[in-house]
């Protein structure tokens, strides 16, 4: 199997969002699949400009000359996607946003009906995406219901694009993944995400019980205690910026 993983953070490799793709992949390659990153933030994707020279003028080819050409073929030649964001204003990265807007090369203009989902609209595609994809995902508040638009936009755009959403990692207070001197704390959660980079080549998915403990509070205390040690997190930061 081979799975494509793109980190949507712009932190690239410093990110919360590589922290967890890390043992995710490492679980997936240790159950056989061959697999590669890519870090969005390094390709410096230029934007869509909506100009549909993709469709009209030059049918399936963007007007910009970037990377983005070469990472649709190794997309294309993908049996898995990983789709890796951080929480952004309740949705993807604007990095991720730009891959996404960038695929629109791949669809005819006309109005179609779905071929699969009864009264839905779609355009036809050039070519297959990949056939799956799962979400992972770090957000900065404590709740998983900031992820609940992140979730459905891409439960709805697997829909979409005919591929099958496997499911998704979702890691609420995790701008501690990104500290260096605080790797030890998540030694134990890293082992369960890499379990189920296992199960998900495996078995096609996370077991619920493995969901489950991936579901559980990484910060011993209540919701206030965990307030207390964000806020000295981000006081002691703002400190050592005054200092350089
Ligand atoms: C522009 C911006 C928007 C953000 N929006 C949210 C948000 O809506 N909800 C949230 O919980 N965290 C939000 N965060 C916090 C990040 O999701 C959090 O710091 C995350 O761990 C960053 O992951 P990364 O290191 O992989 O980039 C935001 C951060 C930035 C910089």
């Amino acid at each position: 199997m081979k799975v494509l993983a793109l980190n949507g953070s712009p932190r690239a490799e410093r990110s919360s969002t590589y922290h967890i793709l890390k043992p995710f992949l490492k679980g997936m390659q240790s159950a056989g699949a061959e697999t590669e990153v890519i870090h969005i933030q390094k390709l410096k994707l230029k934007s869509c400009l909506g100009c549909y020279t993709c469709w009209l003028k030059t049918p399936g080819v963007c007007v910009h000359k970037d990377s983005m050409s070469e990472v649709i073929e190794k997309f294309n030649k993908s049996d898995l996607i990983i789709f890796g964001t951080p929480l952004y204003v309740f949705s993807m990265s604007g990095i991720m946003k730009t891959f996404l807007d960038r695929l629109i090369p791949r669809l005819n203009p006309e109005l179609i009906p779905h071929p699969k989902i009864e009264n839905l609209t779609t355009h036809p595609s050039r070519y297959d995406l990949p056939e799956k994809m799962f979400l992972i995902s770090p957000c900065g508040f404590p709740e998983f219901e900031h992820f609940d638009s992140l979730v459905a936009t891409f439960k709805q755009f697997a829909r979409m694009a005919n591929m099958e959403y496997l499911g998704e990692i979702l890691r609420p207070s995790a701008e501690a993944l990104s500290n260096y001197g605080m790797q030890g704390l998540f030694k134990s959660y890293y082992g369960l995400v890499q379990r189920a980079g296992e199960q998900l080549v495996l078995k096609g998915g996370v077991e619920e019980d493995l969901r489950n403990q991936l579901r559980q509070n990484l910060f011993p205390g209540s919701k206030e205690d965990f307030y207390e040690m964000a806020n000295a997190y981000w006081k002691m930061k703002t400190e050592d910026e005054k200092k350089h």
